[in-house]
């Protein structure tokens, strides 16, 4: 029998990860000494997706200085290099910084510069966060515009798809496009087939999770014909309850199907996962064979946006 592949061997790319996500418990006690490691057990022990998000911001709120925020930049590029990541397209939340009232000039230059350190190819997408609306987003919008060509390739909207739906961001989404931003957008990941709809409407060039499409035939033949990959991040599915379980998991219908995917980690700090081992998962539990996830590994690069 043939070798099975060791994914460390394999160079792969990062396109659905953000840099808030990627702390780990470990790192919050150095950004956080006087918070517990009960606490921060505690605060990482959610069980559905509101949970999540409460994390979430929770870690963001602890990132206090453009300092913090090189830290984890280093801390998460370091794992990446051992992981064999050679690109990676990393998720800045902007909007949570705006919400935060911190000045975001200096924070894009600290994570810009510590990026600038490491091998990787690094690429940065600003996000909004759905449910803060349309104007938040626009604000979003400009700060990516501003740095398109320095850094920054796309713009997107993650969030809490039911409290954001897309055709709040029609004018904002037109705008990142005028400004030459690569579109991207979180969708179909706890609201059904419409919510993928509607971030095809907005230009979004790639969905992130977007698993719901497997629920509507129409949209996953769409998705195949013009090309437009799904950002797949399993082992997050799974953490945020967006499916029931990992056997329920549609990764198989929707590759079957003939939709491209990509393999991601998302928010690897939280979920504590590696992109190393969602490549084991998929083979493990979704009978991908060695050629299939090769294939899906160059997806990483032949849909990424910086190149
Ligand atoms: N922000 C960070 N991770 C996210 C996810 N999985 N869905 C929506 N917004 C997010
Ligand atoms: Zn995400």
């Amino acid at each position: 029998m043939a070798r099975m592949t060791r994914w460390n061997e394999v160079q792969k790319a990062e396109l659905h990860l953000h840099l808030e996500g990627s702390v780990t418990p470990e790192t919050m006690r150095e950004l956080a000494p006087d918070v517990s490691a009960e606490e921060i057990a505690a605060r990482y022990a959610f069980t559905d997706f509101a949970g999540f998000l409460r994390c979430f911001i929770w870690v963001v709120e602890h990132l206090h200085t453009p300092d913090d925020y090189a830290l984890i930049t280093r801390r998460l590029l370091e794992r990446l290099r051992l992981e064999n990541v050679t690109y990676a397209e990393i998720t800045l939340a902007a909007g949570v910084v705006l919400w935060k009232k911190q000045e975001f000039a200096p924070i894009y230059d600290a994570v810009k510069r510590a990026a600038a350190e490491s091998a990787i190819a690094v690429f940065w997408n600003l996000d909004a966060t759905r449910q803060f609306g349309a104007e938040h987003a626009m604000r979003v919008a400009e700060l990516a515009a501003d740095r398109a060509g320095d850094g920054v390739i796309s713009y997107g909207i993650g969030g809490d798809e039911e409290r954001g739906p897309a055709e709040w961001f029609f004018a904002v989404y037109e705008f990142a496009r005028a400004h030459g931003l690569r579109l991207t957008a979180h969708a179909g990941e706890t609201v059904g087939p419409h919510s993928v709809w509607g971030a095809l409407r907005l230009g979004a060039e790639r969905i992130g999770h977007g698993i719901r499409s497997a629920e509507d035939a129409q949209l996953l033949r769409h998705l195949r014909d013009h090309n437009i990959p799904l950002e797949i991040c399993i082992s997050s599915n799974v953490a945020t309850g967006a499916v029931r379980s990992l056997a329920d998991h549609p990764v198989r219908r929707i590759y079957d199907a003939g939709v491209p995917i990509i393999l991601n980690t998302d928010d690897p700090g939280v979920f504590r996962c590696t992109l190393n081992g969602e490549y084991e998962l998929a083979a493990r539990q979704f009978g991908f064979s060695d050629t299939e996830l090769r294939g899906i590994a160059e997806n990483g690069f032949r849909y990424a946006f910086g190149r």
